[in-house]
């Protein structure tokens, strides 16, 4: 344990060495305030208008949310909107933060009638505290143990109403009786190259940076759909056209990208390792995500929330029943011919 005096630093005194910055502050200035600036996901928008406007005119709470979709596609910041829209505070936390119960319980009593709270990884909750969200989402009560050993007691505590805004990577992770007690769930999807044209002129916009048409179509189209990456990208196209004292169209784009390793369509050098060594390890697969993931010294859960679902989307990798393949359209892009028979 480190003793506090050794722990005297003022973290607002602490500058970003870069000098820039840093890229959480960069991430939440561009965050969209309000629904009608958040662009793209325009099923998801439409759902979640009528499920705020409903509560409002019903004056309730709204019901509890749940969003789920791959890293970078706006689930937090959708989870701001919520609160932003319907003028209510938010308290966030995350499911890793809450490894017992009674860190939720710290957190629920904590709560004002009307809040948001929003749980970022709520997947990752430990079992304890998932089953005291159950209780306190449907009946907004929890049961808190007081004292120790046999003569530990449970005390019942009744909750102000709130709404809970659950976001997930990993839906597929969330046991079932947790699912069923969000009123929705929001299914985010990568977005259309149109899209993240518009998320791309909006930051440039913010930015004060003049890029030309092309280059913002050239970005958009290698942002793996992620308005997240395009932010990103386009970032480090400023700095490219910053230091060569050039114009950000689309020939900086292309060599901002290619010193990043990103490739024409998109993919990164993670992307790339998963799919050589899914061809060249595997002969195409089937193989199983883990092993897969193993084999490129890669977290599984990376592999599975971040590279597998957009090499699917666009259709480079398939699933199948006893693993993942390699497409045609992977082998093409790789450079590598097709095994004669598959
Ligand atoms: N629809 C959108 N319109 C404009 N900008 C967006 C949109 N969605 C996301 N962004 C931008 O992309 C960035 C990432 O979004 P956000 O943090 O909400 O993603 P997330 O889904 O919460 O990701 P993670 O799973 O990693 O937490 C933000 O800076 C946000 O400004
Ligand atoms: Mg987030």
């Amino acid at each position: 344990m480190m003793d506090a005096d050794s722990w005297d630093v003022d973290p607002a005194d602490v500058v970003d060495a870069s000098g820039t910055e840093s890229e959480l502050e960069f991430e939440s200035s561009l965050r969209p305030k309000a629904l009608d600036e958040f662009v793209g996901q325009t099923k998801v928008r439409s759902q979640l208008e009528l499920l705020l406007k409903a509560a409002e005119l019903q004056q309730r709470t709204p019901d509890h949310i749940l969003l789920a979709g791959p890293p970078g596609l706006g689930k937090t910041t959708l989870a701001m909107i919520v609160a932003n829209e319907t003028g209510r505070s938010l308290r966030l936390t995350s499911g890793p933060a809450l490894q017992n119960a009674g860190d939720l319980a710290a957190v629920l009593s904590s709560m004002v009638e009307g809040e948001v709270l929003f749980i970022d990884e709520i997947h990752r909750m430990a079992r304890t505290a998932e089953e005291m969200l159950y209780l306190a989402m449907e009946d907004f009560r929890i049961d808190i143990m007081v004292g120790k050993g046999a003569g530990a007691q449970s005390v019942p505590l009744d909750l102000a109403p709130f709404t809970v805004v659950g976001a997930t990577t990993r839906a597929g992770l969330l046991p079932a009786p947790l699912r069923d007690r969000f009123g929705f769930t929001a299914h985010l999807e990568f977005y259309e190259t149109h899209e993240l044209e518009r998320v791309l002129a909006r930051t440039a916009n913010l930015l004060e940076l003049e890029v030309s048409e092309p280059a913002l179509a050239q970005l958009a189209g290698r942002s793996r759909g992620t308005p997240r990456i395009a932010n990103r990208l386009l970032r480090r196209v400023r700095d490219y056209a910053l230091v060569h004292q050039t114009v950000a169209d689309a020939a900086a784009v292309d060599s901002a990208l290619a010193l990043y390793d990103v490739d024409a369509q998109g993919l990164d050098r993670l992307d790339r390792a998963v799919l050589e060594t899914l061809i060249t390890r595997f002969n195409g697969g089937p193989v199983g995500v883990k092993t897969l993931a193993v084999t490129v010294g890669e977290e599984a859960e990376t592999v599975e929330a971040v590279v597998e679902p957009f090499l699917v989307r666009i259709g480079m990798i398939a699933r199948t029943q006893r693993g993942r393949i390699a497409t045609p359209a992977a082998y093409a892009h790789l450079g590598h011919a097709m095994p004669e028979g598959r």
